[in-house]
């Protein structure tokens, strides 16, 4: 079926791509996780592309683990803290939007409300705060606990978190700021809202110490896959970035999210459904193939040997690689992806040694998505979204900004001969650009009796 509105894409970001052996790929930029030039180079060239946002996923610490593979895997061992990357990118792009992840466990409202707003000013309208509640172990460590608080706790404390956010976004009505110098009256004094905010988890006094943003507010992006994630998502996210296992199970998911946006007086076109996609494009499909096989063949078998038994929660280390997957170490149930989890279980019974079973994980892992040619790709992204299973993709490059480029170069053409993506950016805020609906301000929408 085809739709009046565009696909919306993103740029997932980990400093070198989202492969881990990304940072041994020749063409990546080895001193790049501290260097700005690197993030801003991504930037550009998804600006230039016209993209609606580049996205930094971030968890608050160090991955913890066998310190021989964290020393050949840096992602998360040298990175830029998200909040701070996306103000200084902010100021030196003019179109994209800046999605930055920050976490409701380990923050204060007060904090993130002001941080954001004050992105969303330095950026003229283009930030977004990725809300999660931090499903890592090792980030409860950093904050006076022993790992992670439970499931339902997070999400309670998330879910008054974000209210009380966007009640101090509300702080300063649109028109608040009279800037008068003859009456000398800098704002309009009943137009700036003390918050009062007295909560199970949080009490804030409020008001926020600036005024309202570009975006009304700036935009709410989760990827919660819980019931309670599935809530909060209904209720006050713009953005849900999803896992693009199958198309079926997109589908069913946007529905079920899009779903329960009606009892909270919400229009579903105000939430885009991106799954996340890794994608591996060449002219032809042994070149998209060879690269693939590429970041395959460079990760060190102690790294996936590393990730595997995060993965199965199962200690591996010593375990011999050439020899069968030792059945009595998996475990009953995963702690993550259970499709995943059939998967591996069915290569396992079928005799493979660890170091089989390792490059076929991390494949699986790594590679939730596509090997193709531009058109294969653009086929792809066309069904799921005239399907309804996507508003538009996050896309997790293997490589950066090589995989981008490649992306750019190949699949963009492809992607606008057809018609679904953008030429020109259609406004200056990543809130038009989404064309999602403006926020109203609770006291002026009060005031003016809606
Ligand atoms: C595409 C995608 C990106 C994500 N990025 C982050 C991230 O940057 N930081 C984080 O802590 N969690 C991230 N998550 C995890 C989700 O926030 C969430 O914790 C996870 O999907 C489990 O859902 P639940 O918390 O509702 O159980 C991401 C998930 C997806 C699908």
């Amino acid at each position: 079926m085809a739709r009046d509105d565009k696909l919306k894409l993103g740029t997932f970001v980990y400093t070198f791509g989202f492969n881990p052996a990304a940072w041994l790929h020749p063409d990546s930029d080895v001193n790049g996780a501290t260097d700005i030039q690197h993030l801003l180079n991504v930037a550009k060239i998804s600006e230039a592309a016209k993209f609606d946002f580049m996205f930094m996923a971030d968890s608050p610490a160090a991955a913890i683990g066998d310190p021989d593979a964290l020393s050949r895997s840096p992602t998360k061992m040298n990175r830029f803290e998200p909040l701070s990357l996306i103000a200084a990118l902010s100021v030196l792009t003019e179109r994209l939007g800046f999605v930055a992840t920050a976490s409701t466990s380990y923050y204060e409202p007060f904090n993130i409300a002001r941080l954001f707003a004050s992105i969303d000013h330095l950026s003229g309208g283009r930030a977004c705060w990725n809300v999660v509640t931090s499903d890592h172990d090792e980030t409860g460590y950093n904050f006076n606990r022993e790992g992670l608080d439970p499931h339902a706790l997070r999400y309670e404390r998330g879910a008054e978190f974000v209210d009380v956010v966007f009640g101090l976004w509300d702080s300063f009505e649109p028109d608040a700021l009279l800037l008068d110098r003859d009456s000398g009256r800098y704002y309009d004094r009943d137009k700036l809202h003390t918050l009062d905010h007295k909560g199970k988890h949080f009490q804030v006094r409020g008001p926020l110490n600036i005024a309202a943003s570009p975006q009304g507010r700036p935009i709410i992006a989760q990827a919660g896959g819980s019931e309670a994630g599935m809530e909060l998502a209904a209720r006050t996210a713009e953005i849900v970035f999803s896992l693009a296992s199958n198309r079926e199970r997109n589908l069913a998911f946007a529905e079920n999210v899009k779903g329960r946006m009606a009892k909270y007086g919400r229009d579903r076109r105000d939430l885009k459904m991106m799954p996340g996609v890794v994608l591996h494009v060449g002219a032809t499909k042994a070149e998209a193939q060879a690269k693939a096989d590429f970041l395959t063949d460079s990760l060190h078998p102690d790294v996936g040997r590393w990730m595997l038994s995060e993965f199965l929660e199962a200690d591996l280390a010593g375990v011999p690689l050439d020899e069968p997957f030792p059945m009595e170490r998996l475990p009953a149930e995963p702690k993550g992806s259970k499709a995943l989890f059939e998967e591996l279980t069915d290569f396992v019974k079928q005799g493979h040694t660890v170091r089989e079973l390792i490059r076929h994980y991390t494949e699986k892992s790594t590679g939730n998505g596509i090997i193709g040619t531009p058109v294969e790709i653009a086929d792809f992204m066309q069904e799921w979204f005239e399907t309804g299973a996507a508003d538009g993709f996050i896309l997790m490059f293997p490589t950066l900004p090589a995989s981008l480029t490649d992306f750019v170069d190949l699949v963009l053409p492809e992607l606008r001969r057809r018609g679904l993506f953008r030429e020109e950016y259609e406004g200056r805020t990543l809130r038009e650009n989404l064309s999602i609906s403006m926020p109203a301000n609770r006291y002026a929408a009060a005031r003016k009796g809606e």
